[in-house]
């Protein structure tokens, strides 16, 4: 039985496919490789990385998954660690390396707990916090006995986050060469990192490959045609409803690019005519269903593609990019790259810095799967989104 759920990741039988994802992520992991996934908005990565967290698990690998994306800072990050940490620390070796090390002073507290390992509790806001509890977890992973696999989700975020702090460039450098060197050296240990921002534009930007370059880059997309109508067809059958190949295929081609959120969103629609109507979902229905999705009590589905500019890109960025995003939407068939130079004309005066900015935002709306770069032109990844963005944002 597969449920039809809608934003929060999936995991067990809701989970759909993706066999050549894991199989690639699996066999990375085997040959010592550590991992970093990236795909865009909404396309299934934390989804994958719990159902690599099912499968590792059922294979007696021991696995802790931290979300960084609301980590203020790095003293939040370190802290999540150990939050995990804790829970798995059963034997206590962890405990006694925290216990005896007199840098545990710079922690508020630190207690054994019945049932898993420890809890710790960070002190004031001191920068050094950070560093030293930082420096410490080094000793802690070495006590780590046994495999294990460390997930990290939502990295870019954070880093991004990070360099807008004060001194960002510095503290972003020195973040990722403390998280490489953690990674470092511990064949017991493996990583999945992950996000959607590219990391590896981040840290070109700042000059940082080396930090992360100890990972294998796996990227994400939508489902094939064929997967996308199997699981159709597959919620289909969970829901008792029969579709007839040629609404299947509509419904995949009408997405155009199908992420499983769209699938299951269109899904949804559909379900929802079937029982107002009772009759077997057709091509006029799926269509129907697709302007349903588009009304204006369904924008929260997609609304997050605005907010996210604002929450990973900051002021005056995220208008930038709203501006480009509005010029890409006016053809399907997209827009040529020097066509977007007008859309930050009068905002930024200096040419270069115009072309620069242009750039860089046109490579991370392309990244973040808004935007698909086919032979210089930038066209909307989705034709759903692009429809949504027509109607509501447009001018
Ligand atoms: N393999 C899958 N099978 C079925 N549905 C899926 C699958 N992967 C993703 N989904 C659908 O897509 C939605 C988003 O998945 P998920 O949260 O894993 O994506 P994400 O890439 O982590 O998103 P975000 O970038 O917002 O963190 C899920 O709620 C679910 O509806
Ligand atoms: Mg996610």
């Amino acid at each position: 039985m597969m449920r039809n759920k809608i934003g929060v990741p999936v995991c067990g039988d809701d989970f759909f496919d993706r066999k050549d994802k894991t199989a690639q992520i699996r066999h990375l992991l085997n040959q010592g490789n550590n991992v970093l996934l990236l795909a865009p908005r909404r396309v299934g990565k934390t989804s994958l990385m719990r159902r690599l967290q099912e499968l590792e698990n059922e294979h007696g690998l021991k696995s802790i998954f931290v979300d960084v994306s609301d980590c203020a800072d790095e003293r939040a990050f370190v802290k999540e660690l150990y939050k995990e940490l804790g829970k798995i620390d059963k034997s206590g070796g962890i405990f006694n390396v925290l216990q005896k090390n007199p840098a545990v002073n710079a922690l508020k507290s630190l207690k054994k707990v019945e049932g898993y390992g420890f809890a710790i509790e960070f002190n004031g806001n001191e920068a050094e916090d950070w560093q030293k509890a930082a420096e410490l977890l080094y000793d802690c992973l070495d006590k780590l006995s046994g495999k294990h696999l460390f997930m990290v989700d939502e990295v870019p975020v954070f880093t991004l986050r990070l360099s807008k702090l004060d001194a960002g460039a510095q503290r972003v450098a020195d973040f990722l060469h403390w998280f490489r060197k953690l990674r470092q050296n511990r064949e017991n240990i493996q990583w999945i990192a992950a996000g959607s921002i590219g990391l590896d534009t981040v840290t070109a930007r700042l000059k940082l490959g080396g930090a992360i370059n100890d990972f294998a880059i796996v990227k994400l997309g939508a489902f094939s045609d064929e997967v996308a109508g199997e699981f159709i067809v597959k919620l289909a059958e969970s829901h008792k409803i029969h579709l007839k190949p040629d609404t299947v295929k509509h419904i995949v081609a009408k997405i155009g690019w199908p992420m499983p959120y769209y699938l299951q969103l269109v899904f949804s629609e559909l379900f929802n005519l079937f029982n107002e109507s009772g009759k077997a979902p057709d091509v006029a229905a799926v269509d129907k269903s697709y302007e349903n999705l588009l009304s204006p009590s369904n924008k929260g589905y997609f609304d997050h593609w605005i907010q996210r500019l604002t929450d990973e890109l900051g002021k005056p960025d995220d208008l930038y990019a709203l501006e480009l995003l509005d010029i890409a939407a006016k053809d399907p068939k997209g827009v040529l790259c020097s066509n977007f130079d007008m859309a930050l004309d009068g905002k930024i005066n200096d040419a270069d810095k115009r072309n620069e900015k242009t750039q860089y935002l046109l490579d991370i709306l392309e990244n973040d799967g808004y935007l698909v770069n086919t032979e210089g032109r930038f066209a909307f990844r989705s034709p759903l989104l692009r429809d949504f963005w027509l109607r509501r944002r447009a001018k």
